[in-house]
């Protein structure tokens, strides 16, 4: 990670709602500009697909609860969502069963182990421990209420593109390359089954969190997705209500105890913001009340969280006063006049 105070950014302090939009857009501005450079981390290559991401690719999405946009770089490369769908899915199953039934079954504890951590699961009596790890998001695609596999992913596919404002489709070549190669997630299926933690099929299953893995976004849909959860569950850009307003709270609760894996004390201690990120490089930060930010960039650090990513949300978050933690005496200071 990185040094709070390294950044160099005044902290602004939260306000009902995001600064006016020409000084959003200034801000998203700067911080694409500042981390262009920056060439620190690594691309993936354990799918062997990720491995042709292009290192120098960068964009930043900034999405207001209102719909407003603001935008940086390459926002429209498309890219495999991969472990940032676990998000999406939860908050769907969530939407679909009731938040009791998802804590008693896949559980919202952060395991403080890597996110295809198998040991984690032997250590805690077979549970899968929270629904932004590998076990529990494949126990957690396991609950969306389906006759089929088949059934289960065309609801997973058509809740998420509700969530994105579009359709969305699977990259047929990560899907693939994944399918190859996924050998400990079916580990971790099997697993699960073991230990009574799932009732269909745990293969099937793994197959569709792999297609749900492979789901093809941009930095602008998941600016838009986040959005979405920072709304109360109503997509700014079409006003449909994806979810309730209870499934946004529970949803943005785990990601802030376990969206980005073992490092998720030091994004929130750093950030201050609920978040979930995925190997390809994707980041998707959310400022309850205000917007999404979506961010893509995949050089990733060796938790597999991407390091531009990191650092564009760090900068938005202390510029824009989105930190879910700061305060000042006597009320907010994010207005106009102290972010000039
Ligand atoms: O299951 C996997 O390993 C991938 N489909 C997703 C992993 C992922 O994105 C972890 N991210 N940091």
């Amino acid at each position: 990670m990185f040094e709070h105070d390294a950044l160099g950014v005044a902290q602004q302090v939260s306000t009902g709602s995001l600064p006016p939009p020409p000084i959003v857009q200034r801000i998203v501005d700067e911080a694409h500009a500042r981390y262009t450079g920056l060439g620190e981390g690594t691309v993936a290559d354990y799918i062997p697909e990720l491995a042709e991401a292009d290192p120098a690719a960068f964009g930043l999405s900034v999405v207001g609860a209102d719909g407003a946009l603001h935008e940086a770089g390459e926002t429209g490369i498309a890219f495999s969502i991969q472990s940032i769908s676990k998000a999406f899915v939860f908050a769907l199953v969530c939407d679909e069963i009731g938040h009791a039934a998802v804590h008693e079954r896949v559980g919202v504890n952060n395991t403080g182990l890597p996110f295809n951590s198998l040991i984690a699961m032997e250590l805690n009596d077979g549970s899968p421990m929270n629904p932004m790890v590998n076990a529990g998001a494949i126990a957690t695609t396991a609950l969306i209420p389906a006759a089929s596999s088949d059934e289960r992913w065309e609801r997973v596919r058509q809740g998420l593109s509700r969530f994105a404002a579009r359709e969305l489709t699977v990259d047929e070549v990560v899907y693939r390359s994944e399918t190859a190669t996924n050998h400990r997630n079916r580990a971790i299926g099997k697993l699960l089954q073991s230990y009574g933690r799932l009732d269909p099929d745990p293969l099937e299953t793994v197959d569709v969190y792999t297609r749900q893995c492979a789901l093809s976004v941009t930095a602008h849909d998941l600016a838009v997705m986040g959005a979405t959860l920072a709304d109360g569950g109503v997509n700014p850009i079409t006003g449909e209500q994806v979810v309730s307003s209870e499934v946004c709270r529970d949803t943005l609760t785990v990601l802030a105890s376990c969206g980005m894996y073992e490092r998720s004390g030091e994004w929130l201690f750093e950030i201050g913001l609920p978040a979930k990120s995925g190997v390809s490089g994707g980041v998707v930060a959310i400022s309850p009340g205000k917007g999404g930010i979506g961010a893509y960039s995949p050089l990733l650090d060796a938790a597999g969280n991407s390091v531009r990513g990191q650092r564009v949300c760090a900068h938005l978050s202390r510029s824009l006063g989105l930190n879910l933690f700061a305060s000042a005496r006597g009320g907010a200071s994010g207005s106009e006049e102290s972010h000039e």
